[in-house]
């Protein structure tokens, strides 16, 4: 029960507390949880890169620089995903009182990634470049695991795919090393309980379209 509990109340957050540090102890028992994670032949795929403090600010200051000049290099989803982008769209915007036409008010909350929505903690999310499509998967399980761990000591999260939109940027700032390629950012603090977009309840679809079973 205490594993459902923790995946339920995992919440993509999007305001933090940007003066309540993270302790780094949560952050590394987080991690222990973390290396758990199954991967392809035990290759352990992850390796994440954590900016706080000055490091932070000068990530963030890059990224809105850069951001002011150019769209950031993300793969947009195929349009046979537009009806969920659209529906959180709808529910997250709506939710901060962002009405649909506003596109200025939108662009402004989809800017407010490049400051990790105020967290304290900015996490970047690499794996070896010589490995493949599946050694992600790996990746993504060590993530929710780090996630939950996280959550299960009060921290709250938000992954951002957005984040690798620069990824010269990101890697430049941290000094990532050309071998990585980067994955996501993770945004990692205490949540402002109060807001919003904090609460979302973001649907999902019925276990029974997540799959099939065939039995003859
Ligand atoms: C790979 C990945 C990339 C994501 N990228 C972003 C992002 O760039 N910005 C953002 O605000 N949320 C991002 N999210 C959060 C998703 O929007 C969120 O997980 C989804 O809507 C479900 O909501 P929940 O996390 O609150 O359950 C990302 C999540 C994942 C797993």
């Amino acid at each position: 029960m205490e594993l459902e509990h923790a995946v339920h109340a995992r919440r993509s957050i999007r305001l933090f507390h940007a003066d309540r540090a993270v302790p780094r102890a949560d952050v590394v028992a987080a991690l222990e949880l973390a290396r758990l994670a199954p991967s392809n032949s035990n290759s352990q795929p992850w390796h994440l890169v954590f900016a706080s403090g000055a490091a932070r600010g000068r990530l963030v200051s890059a990224l809105l620089a850069e951001a002011r000049v150019r769209e950031p290099e993300n793969t947009p989803l195929p349009t046979e995903f537009d009806s969920s982008r659209y529906a959180l769209g709808e529910q997250l915007y709506g939710s901060l009182g962002i009405a649909r036409e506003d596109a200025l008010g939108r662009r402004r909350a989809v800017e407010f990634n490049w400051r990790f929505y105020n967290a304290p903690l900015a996490g970047i999310v690499c794996m070896d470049r010589r490995l493949h499509h599946v050694d992600s998967l790996g990746v993504g399980m060590f993530l929710q695991t780090f996630l939950l761990g996280l959550s299960a000591r009060g921290l709250g999260s938000c992954v951002q795919v957005l984040i690798a939109g620069f990824p010269h940027v990101v890697r430049e700032v941290l000094a990532i090393p050309d071998s990585y390629e980067i994955l996501c950012g993770v945004a990692i603090g205490y949540a402002v309980e109060d807001f919003p977009a904090n609460n979302l309840d973001v649907a999902r679809k019925p276990a029974d379209e997540c799959a099939i079973f065939v039995d003859q």
